[in-house]
């Protein structure tokens, strides 16, 4: 069977939003979205940004009667930060002078007319998975890229994934020349744990499948 794939306003809401996503890698994170939605279970994504993903993974949410639940500071990552390669300075708050990306984000969806179908957590990624107590159906992680980070998204959201749903890690290169390593440190430590089989690779995103009777 050929994976869904989102439809043309919606495709355009994607590509409109700011981002780090190829449309590549869109489709496959959106085809792994549909699937995780027949568990009928949350989808959970750590690195909100500007809703860019968000939005392909709200339409898979509301195809599946489901919520998609979003999280991130808005302070942006390391590397997003003034005097850094990823540094955009129209998402800067005037008044502060700091980072702010959830007015962009809030813009992102309203436009793809997705509200309804996400909840955005405000705040530090380990915190919210500290206070998690639900099943999830998809774990996307696509947060901070340093090791401290990565491992408190695998470590904080993976324990709640169900038996059959699908851990996505974007950014996952193998060689360091490419990028850097922390994706795929936990990408490894997914598949070495034993509980994960892959099913999808798109260029840096990976998609795994939590084998029956591994839930934490
Ligand atoms: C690479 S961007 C996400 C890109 C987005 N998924 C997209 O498709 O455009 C990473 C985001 O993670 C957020 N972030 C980094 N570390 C975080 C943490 N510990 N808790 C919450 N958000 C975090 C940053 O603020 C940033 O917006």
């Amino acid at each position: 069977m050929e994976p869904r794939t989102p439809d043309k306003q919606i495709l355009a809401a994607f590509e409109a939003a700011k981002g780090f996503m190829p449309a590549d890698e869109g489709l496959a994170l959106y085809a792994a979205a549909v699937e995780a939605g027949r568990l009928g279970l949350p989808l959970l994504e750590v690195g909100t940004y500007c809703g860019r993903s968000t939005v392909l993974l709200a339409d898979a949410a509301r195809a599946a009667g489901v919520i998609t639940v979003t999280v991130d500071h808005h302070r942006g990552s390391e590397e997003q930060q003034p005097g850094w390669e990823y540094h955009d300075p129209t998402v800067v708050d005037p008044e502060l002078g700091v980072m702010d990306t959830l007015p962009t984000f809030r813009r992102t969806l309203h436009r793809a007319g997705l509200e309804e179908y996400v909840v955005a957590l405000v705040g530090r990624s380990p915190r919210a998975a500290a206070l998690w107590g639900t099943p999830l159906g998809l774990v996307f992680v696509d947060g901070g890229h340093t090791d401290e980070h990565a491992t408190a998204d695998y470590e904080g959201w993976t324990p709640h994934l169900a038996p059959g749903g699908l851990l996505v890690i974007h950014d996952v290169f193998p060689d360091p020349a490419d990028g850097g390593q922390a994706p795929y440190r936990i990408y490894r430590r997914a598949l070495e744990s034993g509980e994960f089989d892959e099913i999808s690779v798109t260029r840096s995103l990976r998609v795994l499948r939590r084998r029956n009777g591994t839930a934490g």
